[in-house]
């Protein structure tokens, strides 16, 4: 008998870590999803649902088993008693999402029996929520008609704002914003959100967006904010103190921390380190960063108590306490010598490996 080639690990090594990894189909709809649950430890996993047309199967795999690994992070350090799972569903949904997808998707949400509650993310809304609570109660992210909580940029935006004074008490000994200059890119429904919040605290403002029409909204809102003619503008204008990135991935690169002005980055957007060591180079250079998945946990943990009927204020004073984790994470880095990046990992590890959510 010709010999069979050794068992190979390497299919299994690359799901370590994750708890359970489905796949699900309906061919009558259409639907193509795999859904990732990296850890149930301190809880159910909560994480969105993303609705992309990837390349092909082997790369929505890896980005579900990286998204599903991140909410494990993000909950975590945002205290909540949920561990981290994600979903995508496979296929470009300006052509694919009908209602019968989405229920079937719902149903596959449903046979985990509460192991993994979904949410919006890219490509998914409020409005497909509402259609796959008709066939799955594990769904949050809901319409406020529906038992939801909306939009859930009202609270990013305000735990974004939290760690700025955070920051800001960590960097000049005072949570005060009064007189600051804060270099706002990317102003949609969190940047446009945050505006005010920063506004209101006595800070003045200056913005970026490539859509020319959601700057429009945001000077017909507040006309004294001023609005730089680039990215490039906004991010090496003298004067800032602190620089929100709240557009798209990776705004943190090379180039742009090298040119920063400011000694703060605080902003909602997800993933804004382009690669691994820019952490280090901002700490080089004295920037304080609070981390990303960090300061925008607000929409999350907004959803998360759509779970126990939605109480705005509930949710309201739980964002609020992004401040002290912030202010934890920034003195961890300083006591370790490591960038906040690397504490904020920490201490979210210690967090999954004991169970205990700090809410416990
Ligand atoms: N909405 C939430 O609750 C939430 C929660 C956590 C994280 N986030 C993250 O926050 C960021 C913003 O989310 P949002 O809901 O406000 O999205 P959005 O689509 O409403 O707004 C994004 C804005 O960024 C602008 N933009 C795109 N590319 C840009 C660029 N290169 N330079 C400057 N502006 C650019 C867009 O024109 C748009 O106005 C995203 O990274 C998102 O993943 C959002």
């Amino acid at each position: 008998m010709a010999d069979s080639p050794a068992p190979s690990l390497q299919f299994f090594d690359r799901f370590a870590g994750h708890e359970q990894v489905v796949l699900a189909s309906d061919p009558d709809s259409g639907l193509r999803a795999i859904i990732a649950l990296h850890s149930t430890a301190l809880g159910p996993a909560l994480g969105g649902t993303r609705f992309h047309a990837y390349p092909d199967d082997a790369a929505a795999l890896d980005d579900v088993l990286a998204l599903s690994r991140a909410m494990s992070y993000k909950n975590a350090l945002a205290g909540l008693p949920h561990g981290g799972g994600k979903a995508v569903i496979l296929g470009d949904p300006r052509s694919i999402k009908t209602e019968a997808l989405l229920e079937a998707y719902g149903r596959a949400v449903d046979s985990l029996a509460g192991r993994y509650y979904t949410a919006c993310d890219v490509g998914t809304f409020v409005a497909d929520m509402d259609v796959i609570s008709r066939t799955t109660s594990y769904v949050t992210g809901r319409s406020e008609g529906n038992g939801g909580s909306g939009d859930s940029s009202l609270l990013t935006a305000l735990g974004v704002f939290r760690g700025m004074q955070a920051c800001a008490q960590h960097r000049w000994g005072s949570d005060d914003l009064t007189g600051r200059r804060v270099a706002i890119s990317g102003v949609g429904k969190v940047g446009h959100r945050l505006v005010t919040h920063v506004l209101d605290a006595g800070a003045s403002v200056v913005i970026f967006d490539v859509d020319r029409a959601a700057i429009d909204v945001v000077l017909a809102a507040h006309p004294d904010v001023d609005v730089a003619a680039t990215e490039a503008d906004l991010v090496g204008r003298p004067g800032i103190d602190i620089y929100s990135p709240n557009a798209l991935g990776g705004a943190l690169n090379d180039d742009s921390v090298a040119a920063l002005g400011a000694s703060v980055v605080c902003g909602g957007a997800n993933n804004q380190l382009a690669h691994p060591g820019v952490e280090q180079q901002l700490a080089d250079r004295g920037i304080a960063y609070a981390p990303d998945y960090l300061v925008n946990s607000g929409g999350v943990i907004q959803v998360a108590d759509e779970m126990h009927g939605f109480d705005l204020e509930r949710a309201r004073a739980r964002t609020m306490g992004i401040y002290d984790i912030t202010l934890d994470v920034l003195r961890l880095a300083d006591a370790e010598g490591i960038p906040p990046a690397q504490a904020a990992d920490r201490l979210a590890e210690a967090r999954i490996a004991t169970g205990l959510s700090g809410s416990d």
